[in-house]
């Protein structure tokens, strides 16, 4: 091989590097900043099995590269304490036992101080790895050291929703942050924009990143089907509580009528009623009700029994996706530190023609689907095929992202996924119905 090229291949390899650490540094740096307000104290708390304290999201995205980069491809490297692998081990069986989920509330050690300790520790590891490793480790690793940024930014979406949850319980009611100036703004009137169906293609296609639950891509066949310009707003979700919606077994699901009379639910979590003036619990304190934001904090029984109360339905995934293809990825994401859905979609660049708004942001969406391998998926080999495959039963899909996603995370083909009874994700809905 000529000098030059050689001397190409290396600087191509350089970048490449440069650009994967930056990636890395630039998820650490964005966790660091999500939770710098928050007190040791906050950072300890576990409000319910499914919430993590703040503290564990900083460690167990850490023991993912000390796991999963480190120990594997670099030889020189130094655990940091080999008790932590045993609590900051998530769900992979393949990692060796782990401590109990519901517990992670009791750890009062390791400290704050000392999981910033780690995340030190493996960061400068890391930074080390990528200047030394050999081109054929560096290989191997480079996909795992992406795979890893993107997990941690779907922890700093935990930690949001985990923390909203952690303060709506204590009675003083803190604010993660102080209220931002909000325009109020008002909900357009709910449109329809209509499309033909057929035989489609959904499914992520194209050497970008993204998770493998998005592949195969693969046909679907559609019939014409309508989905509303924008989200259910809360007004239109208080109509339905007015109308004696959580007390009529006619619009739910049987397990949503099940959980509906188990749980006492009334309304969304965090709607709270006082004198007859309803109120949400947000990130930023507790805030009168404004009818015209996308409502928020549903689980899929509540939404999939607003659509039936509205005579429409949920759109499925591949409806979604299909709509949402040619639309930009563009929204009320966390980067804008809103942390709450906004009522601010009243642009048409059409004129009077109904375009989709809020498709992205804002808040996650439900849709009609169950949480399915698409055909022909193969989960990756090794201890990251548990990803995502091993949960791909008795869960819905959600679609869009919200406003405690980070905004780099979602694409048209991104699949979240919920159990039907979830309420503590940002998750609302937007109605579809049939065509013809
Ligand atoms: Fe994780």
């Amino acid at each position: 091989m000529p000098v030059s090229e050689i001397a190409e291949q290396i600087t191509a390899s350089v970048a490449e590097r440069d650009i994967a650490l930056e990636r890395f540094e630039a998820a650490r740096r964005e966790s660091e900043a999500l939770t710098a307000n928050l007190t040791p104290e906050d950072q300890s708390i576990q409000s319910m099995p499914d919430v993590s304290p703040t503290k564990w999201h900083l460690a167990h995205t850490t023991w993912f590269f000390e796991t999963f980069i480190l120990i594997r491809f670099d030889p020189n490297y130094r655990v940091f304490d080999p008790g932590f692998a045993y609590l900051f081990n998530s769900y992979y069986e393949a990692a060796g036992p782990r401590h109990p989920r519901p517990e992670r509330g009791l750890l009062s050690r390791p400290a704050v101080d000392v999981v910033a300790a780690y995340r030190d520790h493996v960061g400068a590891a890391m930074a080390r790895f990528a200047e030394e490793a050999s081109e054929d480790v560096w290989r191997d690793a480079a996909p795992l050291i992406e795979l890893g940024g993107y997990h941690e930014q779907q922890h700093q979406e935990l930690i949001l929703m985990d923390i909203k949850h952690v303060f709506s319980i204590n009675p003083l009611l803190p604010a993660y942050q102080a209220p931002r100036l909000h325009v109020r703004g008002q909900a357009p009137v709910l449109g329809w924009l209509d499309f033909p169906g057929g035989l489609v293609e959904i499914g992520h296609r194209g050497s970008a990143f993204s998770f493998d639950n998005e592949t195969p891509r693969h046909k679907v066949w559609l019939e014409p089907f309508r989905l509303a310009t924008r989200p259910v707003s809360c007004g239109e979700y208080l109509g339905f509580i007015e109308d004696g919606g959580y007390q009529k077994p006619e619009f739910w699901l049987s397990d949503g009528w099940a959980t509906v009379c188990q749980e006492g639910w009334e309304a969304p979590l965090y709607w709270h009623r006082e004198d007859g003036e309803w109120s949400v619990f947000t990130l930023s304190g507790r805030c009168r009700l404004n009818p015209f934001e996308p409502i928020c904090h549903v689980s899929f029984y509540e939404a999939d029994a607003f659509t039936k109360w509205a005579g429409k339905r949920l759109p499925t995934e591949a409806e979604w996706e299909i709509a949402a293809a040619g639309v930009p990825v563009d929204g009320n994401f966390a980067d804008r530190r809103h942390f709450h859905p906004r009522a601010d979609c009243a642009t048409t660049p059409n004129g009077n023609e109904p375009v989709l708004c809020q498709m992205f942001g804002d808040v996650w969406e439900w849709t009609a689907s169950p949480y399915l391998p698409y055909p022909r998926f193969r989960a990756a080999a090794g201890a990251v095929g548990e990803y995502n495959g091993k949960f791909m039963c008795n869960q819905m899909v959600l679609r869009g992202g919200a406003a405690v996603t980070p905004a780099s995370h979602v694409r048209a083909t991104y699949r979240n996924f919920f159990p039907p009874s979830a309420r503590w994700a940002f998750a609302g809905l937007r109605l579809a119905e049939d065509l013809g």
